[in-house]
């Protein structure tokens, strides 16, 4: 199986690699494993007083689809609100990454890690 051109790009010269303080209140965290593989994502987002993501950051202990897919959503939540990064999908990841049918989990866990941040955001607001 070949990986796409984008995937290769990604898995060589991931964006926004790392970390924040989880004990900032501007921080949200999202965790997520996928259970076919046991790959593990962490998507945390930097969201300011409006809802608008400022900055994301990830660390993903997976294939290179995962590392890709988690790259690839840290450059696109940049600047949306936490609403607008909620309708990012699996699809629009696996289609812009050229996924293979069976790397499409990767991009679901993705998606998910996204979900599971902003779950986090909301669950900390009074
Ligand atoms: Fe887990 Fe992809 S199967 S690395
Ligand atoms: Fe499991 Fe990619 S996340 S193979």
């Amino acid at each position: 199986m070949a990986y796409s051109e984008k995937v290769i790009d990604h898995y060589e010269n991931p964006r926004n690699v790392g970390g924040f303080d989880k004990n900032d209140p501007s921080i949200a965290t999202g965790m997520v494993g996928a259970p076919a593989c046991g790959d593990v994502m962490k998507l945390q987002l930097k969201i300011d007083k409006n809802g608008i993501i400022e900055d994301a950051k990830f660390k993903t202990y997976g294939c290179g689809s995962a590392i890709a897919s988690s790259s690839l959503v840290t450059e696109w939540v940049k600047g949306k609100s936490i609403d607008e990064a909620s309708t990012i999908s699996n699809m629009d990841i696996a289609e812009e990454l050229a996924l293979p049918p069976v790397k499409i989990h990767c991009s679901i866990l993705a998606e998910d890690a996204i979900k599971a941040a902003v779950a986090d955001y909301k669950s900390r607001q009074v």
